[in-house]
């Protein structure tokens, strides 16, 4: 059975004014009526799995632990005392799969802010994926690019290697210009930042790549504490440790990667555009939520806190009301709200 690990740490800030420091995109209700952390869990639904392993921030503890109750299902709750990105937070989870259960622990390690439209698809490549990570593969989930987006991770897919393809090169990141010249050359598939593996098999690769990030994460786990659904480790040892993300601590240097070609309608929403691509639309293109009137209006997206917001005669708008800010944006340009979050943080 499947070990399913969430990474809730991210702040989610291309999604300002809504998603805030203190109550990131992954804990609010962007697509359907659940917020993106619980649909990553009820999307698992038929698939056989054991309750969810969550890592997350200390100062979001009590949001991801209401969300799971409401849920019914807590599962365990790992924090860090500050976030060290994506390469730590996996490891916290393998050591504590690792002891609990052995290296062979079977883990699924979702981000829990993306949208996956075509559950079905999604649970047929996690099929595809298990036998791959029982025999020693880091597993992960391809996706045809439409663009040469720069905040992906890209994979040239090499030799077929049963569902999946041997990962040729894996590259995090890149700039624009080389972006562009691997969605041209059509051999990349964009990361889909989903991986599956055992937990023994991450800890051995992070350990021949990135043995401080191991080292710290260990002396972290070697002194934890637990105290209502929580568990703490040791704050010295974690604060100590590298920043990095898995995609260039283990995926980028790994010669055991392999990808499966993923087509579920996924999105990360990394922007208002990208919401609006995943939502249900009116006859004219135009997404709304809470009190909002539209007139004359067409593709825009508006969502509506506190207020009734009214747009009348705008095309490709994007309108975000809330209690104590207000977004307006070409829907093109939704990129650089995060320049917006970045000044207030300067001014903070
Ligand atoms: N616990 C914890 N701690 N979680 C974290 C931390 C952390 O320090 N930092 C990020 N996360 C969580 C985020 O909440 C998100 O669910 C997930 O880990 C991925 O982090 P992002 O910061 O969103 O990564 P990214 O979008 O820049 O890049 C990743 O995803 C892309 C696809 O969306 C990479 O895997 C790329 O290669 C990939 O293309
Ligand atoms: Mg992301």
């Amino acid at each position: 059975m499947i070990y399913p690990v969430i990474m809730a740490g991210g702040s989610g800030s291309r999604l300002w004014p809504l998603s805030r420091k203190l109550y990131p995109k992954q804990f609010l209700p962007l697509h359907g009526d659940s917020t993106m952390l619980q649909a990553t869990i009820t999307r698992l639904a038929g698939v056989k799995t054991h309750s969810p392993v969550v890592i997350s921030n200390e100062e979001h503890r009590f949001i991801v632990a209401e969300q799971l109750h409401q849920l019914g299902d807590l599962g365990t709750i790992i924090l860090e005392p500050d976030g060290r990105n994506t390469a730590p937070a996996v490891a916290l989870a393998a050591l504590t799969l690792q002891q609990t259960v052995g290296d062979e622990a079977l883990m699924l390690v979702l981000a829990a802010d993306h949208v996956i439209q075509d559950a079905d698809a999604f649970h047929r490549v996690i099929e595809q994926a298990t036998p791959l990570a029982q025999a020693g593969e880091l597993v992960t989930f391809g996706i045809v690019p439409t663009g040469p987006e720069t905040g992906y991770g890209y994979i040239r897919s090499g030799a077929a290697q049963g569902d999946a393809y041997k990962v040729g090169e894996f590259v995090e990141k890149p700039d624009l210009a080389t972006a562009q010249s691997y969605v041209d050359s059509g051999d990349y598939y964009w990361n889909s930042g989903m991986f599956m593996f055992t937990a023994g098999q991450y800890l051995a690769e992070l350990g021949k790549h990135q043995p401080a990030i191991l080292a710290a994460c260990q002396a972290s786990m070697a002194d934890v504490s637990h105290d209502l659904d929580f568990v703490r480790v040791n704050q010295e040892a974690f604060l100590s440790c590298p920043d990095d993300s898995i995609d260039y601590a283990v995926m980028e240097k790994t010669d055991r990667a392999v990808v499966i070609p993923l087509d579920a309608g996924w999105s990360d929403v990394g922007s208002w555009s990208a919401l609006w691509e995943v939502n249900d639309k009116d006859d004219a293109g135009n997404v709304t939520r809470g009190d909002v009137m539209v007139h004359q209006s067409n593709n825009t997206y508006v969502n509506a806190e506190e207020k009734l917001v009214a747009v009348v005669g705008l095309d490709n708008i994007i309108v975000v009301e809330t209690k104590d800010a207000v977004l307006v944006a070409d829907k093109n340009k939704v990129q650089d709200v995060k320049s917006i979050v970045n000044e207030l943080k300067a001014q903070e």
